[in-house]
C-alpha cells in the first residue's frame, strides 16, 4: 500500500505541500519516497529508496518557486525497494511524469507492446507502463485528456493515480479504481489530491471522495470529473470532514486495528496482485526464487512461526496437504529453535512473520539454514533480516501493520498459502485445472466478500455488548477452521485481557467440556464444511451445559438459529477458502468486546508489535 499527493495553486510552495504531506503517509509504506515539480515547462524528479528524509536534504532549500508538484512514499510491491523502482516515473522525454498506489495486473502484456514500440524502461515495475502508454496513446489521441482517458481503458487492476504534463502547467490528472484517492478542495488557496486526509487535513476540511473509474483534472480553482466507463462528465458531492489531525492519521477509525481490519478487501486484492491467471489455473510466485526441481525435491516442509503467523501457518499446512499432498510439520520457532530437530536437505522449512524481525523465527531459520535445509518466508516487510536470510520470498503486501493485534498481515498469509498451496499443487500435477481456476476465481472474489460482512458490523457490535463481561471464553473449529478457532480467541485474549482458548472442536470431550457452563461461553466456527454436523454435535453438548453460545454460521443456514443464542452469518464460499471470511467476525468481535471494555486496543499491556528479543 503506497501513499500520494499533489497539490497546484499559487497560495503554497508546491514541494512543501508534498514534503510534509508525505511524511504524513509513511505510515502507508516507507520503502522509498519521491517527488516530482512542474516549473517553467520543466519536470524535475528527485527521488530515492529508504526514508523521507533521504530526498528531503536536498530539497528543501534553494527550490525555485513552484506551484504544482506531486509525490509518492512506497510499500513496494512489484520490484525491489531500489531508486530506479522509487515513484514518480516518467517517460522517454520527460514530458509526462505519474504517481500510482495499486497494481496493475495487465502489466507484462503492455510492457511487452511498449518495448517493441521503443519504449525504454528504467525500473521493473508495473508502474511504469502507465507512463509509457500514456505518451504512446497521445501520439495517436486528439488531446492528452483523451490519451488519458483512453489508458485508462487498457488497465486492469487497481490504481490510484496522479499524472503531469508539460503542456497542462496548472493541471494535476487524476483517476481511481480500487484504491483510495481524495480530492481536498480550497476557495482560493489551490487544490489538492491525496490517498487520504491525513495529509491535506491541515490546509483543508472539504473532500471530494472519488469513486471506482472515475477520472478528472484537477487544477487550483477547479475539478472536472467523468465516468470512464460512460465517458461522460459527472456532478460529485463536496463533504466536510470533521476530524482532527490525530484522528486523521487512522482516517477516522477510533483504533488502527479497525482501520486495518478494514483494510482487508485491498490487502488481499494487493497480494494476489498479477501472480494469477484464471484462464489456465496457473500461479506466480515471482521471489520465491527456488527452481521447479528444487521444490519437486522437498520431502517435508516445516512451518516454523509465532502467534498469529504460527496459526496461519496452521492453515498453511491444512491447505498444502490437501492440494499439494506434501507432509508439513508446524513448529513454534521458539521449540524448533531448541529441540534439535531432524533436518535434512530435502526440508523446506518456511518462516511466517509480519515484521520478518521476530528473534525466535529468525533464530529458527538459521538453525534450518546451518542444517542445510531450503528456506523460504512468508513475509510483509520487504528487506527484513528474515526476508534477507531465506532463499526464497513470498512477499504479503498488507502495507504497514501499526496495531499490535494483527488483522490485515494474517489475511495476507492466508492468501499466500492459497497462492503457495496452489504453486505447487500445479507443480505436482496433483489438482485438475478445473479447481485451480475456481479456486482463483473464488479468491478474487473474497474481498467483496468480506465488504459484505464489514457492513453488517454494528450487528457484531450488539452481539459483543454481551459477552463483555464474561472472565472466561472457548472457541471451537475443525479442519481448516481449527486455526481459525485459535486465531480468534489469541485476539480476544491479546486485546480484552479476557482469558480465550482455541480448541479442535472434536477434542471438547477430551477435557475442555469440563469448563463449559453459563459463565464460559462457546464461540464456533461452523460454516458449511464436510464436518458442519460434527461442530453441530460438539456446540449441542456444550449448550446442553447451559452454556451460551456464539455461532459463527454460513449464510442460508436454516438450523444454526436452533443451536445457539447469537449468530454472525457469513456468505458462502469454497471450503479451502473459508479461513479468510471466518476470522472477520473474530477479529471484529474481539475489537468491540476490548474497544466496549476500554482497553487500549492498539496497544495492549506487556505487548510490542514485533518480539526481536527471545
Ligand atoms: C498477533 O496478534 C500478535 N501480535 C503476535 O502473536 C504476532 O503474530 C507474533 O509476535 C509474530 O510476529 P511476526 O509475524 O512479526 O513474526
Amino acid at each position: 500500500m503506497c501513499g500520494i499527493i499533489g497539490y497546484t495553486g499559487q497560495t503554497y510552495l508546491a514541494s512543501k505541500i508534498v514534503l510534509d504531506g508525505l511524511e504524513r503517509l509513511e505510515y502507508r509504506g516507507y520503502d522509498s519516497a519521491g517527488l516530482a515539480i512542474l516549473t517553467n515547462g520543466e519536470i524535475s524528479v528527485k527521488r530515492d529508496s529508504g526514508k523521507l528524509r533521504n530526498i528531503r536534504e536536498g530539497l528543501e532549500s534553494g527550490l525555485p518557486s513552484n506551484h504544482l508538484a506531486i509525490g509518492h512514499t512506497r510499500w513496494a510491491t512489484h520490484g525491489r525497494p531500489t531508486q530506479d523502482n522509487a515513484h514518480p516515473h516518467k517517460d522517454n522525454n520527460s514530458r509526462i511524469v505519474l504517481v500510482h498506489n495499486g497494481i496493475i495486473e495487465n502489466y507484462l502484456q503492455l510492457k511487452s507492446t511498449l518495448l517493441e514500440k521503443g519504449h525504454k524502461f528504467l525500473s521493473d515495475t508495473d508502474t511504469e507502463i502507465i507512463v509509457h502508454l500514456l505518451a504512446e496513446n497521445e501520439k495517436h489521441e486528439a488531446s492528452f485528456k483523451d490519451a488519458f482517458f483512453k489508458t485508462l481503458g487498457q488497465l486492469e487492476g487497481a490504481w490510484a493515480l496522479s499524472v503531469v504534463h508539460v503542456d497542462y502547467p496548472d493541471t494535476i490528472f487524476i483517476a481511481k479504481k480500487n484504491c483510495p484517492l481524495l480530492i481536498g478542495l480550497t476557495e482560493d488557496e489551490g487544490n489538492f489530491v491525496s490517498s487520504d486526509i491525513t495529509a491535506i487535513i491541515k490546509y483543508t476540511r472539504d473532500v471530494v471522495y472519488l469513486e471506482d473509474h472515475q477520472a478528472g483534472m484537477l487544477t487550483p480553482g477547479n475539478l472536472d470529473l467523468f465516468d470512464t466507463k460512460t465517458k461522460t462528465q459527472i456532478n460529485y458531492n463536496v463533504e466536510r470532514v470533521d476530524w482532527n489531525p490525530v484522528m486523521a492519521e487512522k482516517n477516522g477509525y477510533r483504533h488502527f486495528m479497525l482501520k486495518e481490519i478494514h483494510e482487508q478487501p485491498d490487502v488481499i486484492r494487493n497480494t494476489i496482485g498479477t501472480n494469477t491467471n484464471e484462464e489456465d489455473g496457473s500461479v506466480y510466485l515471482p521471489d520465491i526464487n527456488m527452481s521447479n526441481d528444487d521444490l519437486l525435491g522437498i520431502r517435508k516442509i516445516i512451518v516454523v512461526a509465532c502467534g498469529t503467523a504460527f496459526y496461519a501457518g496452521l492453515v498453511g499446512k491444512y491447505l498444502v496437504e490437501k492440494l499439494a499432498r506434501v507432509s508439513v510439520e508446524m513448529d513454534l520457532a521458539s521449540e524448533f529453535r531448541y529441540r534439535d530437530p531432524v533436518l535434512d536437505k530435502d526440508t523446506l522449512v518456511i518462516a511466517v512473520t509480519q515484521s520478518g524481525e521476530t528473534a525466535d523465527t529468525l533464530a529458527a531459520i538459521n538453525l534450518a539454514k546451518e542444517r542445510g535445509c531450503k528456506t523460504m518466508a512468508i513475509v510483509n516487510v520487504q528487506g527484513s533480516s528474515i526476508a534477507r536470510a531465506v532463499d526464497g520470498n513470498i512477499f504479503i503486501h498488507a502495507g504497514p501493520e501499526i496495531g499490535v493485534a494483527s488483522t490485515k498481515a494474517y489475511m495476507a498469509m492466508l492468501v499466500a498459502f492459497e497462492l503457495f498451496a496452489l504453486y505447487l499443487a500445479n507443480l505436482k500435477s496433483t489438482i485438475e485445472v478445473a479447481v485451480a481456476k475456481q479456486l482463483i476465481h473464488e479468491l478474487k472474489v473474497i474481498p467483496q466478500k468480506i465488504e459484505e460482512v464489514l457492513k453488517d458490523k454494528e450487528d457484531i457490535l450488539k452481539i459483543a455488548q454481551k459477552y463483555t463481561q464474561y472472565k472466561s471464553m472457548l472457541f471451537l473449529g475443525r479442519d481448516l477452521n481449527f486455526p481459525t478457532a485459535l486465531e480468534g480467541a489469541l485476539k480476544l485474549k491479546e486485546i480484552s485481557y479476557i482469558h480465550a482458548e482455541g480448541y479442535a472442536a472434536g477434542e471438547m470431550k477430551h477435557g475442555p467440556i469440563a469448563l463449559v457452563d453459563r459463565e464460559c461461553p462457546v464461540v464456533a466456527v461452523v460454516t458449511d464444511s464436510p464436518v458442519y454436523e460434527k461442530v453441530v454435535s460438539n456446540i449441542v453438548e456444550a449448550r446442553s451445559r447451559d452454556c451460551r453460545v456464539l455461532s459463527i454460521a454460513s449464510k442460508g443456514d436454516k438450523e444454526v438459529q436452533g443451536f445457539s443464542d447469537d449468530v454472525i452469518k457469513v456468505p458462502k464460499v469454497m471450503d479451502l477458502l473459508s479461513p479468510l471470511l471466518n476470522v472477520l467476525p473474530l477479529q471484529l468481535f474481539a475489537y468491540y468486546v476490548a474497544d466496549l471494555k476500554g482497553a487500549d486496543v492498539d496497544q495492549p499491556r506487556n505487548l510490542a508489535k514485533s518480539v526481536t528479543v527471545e
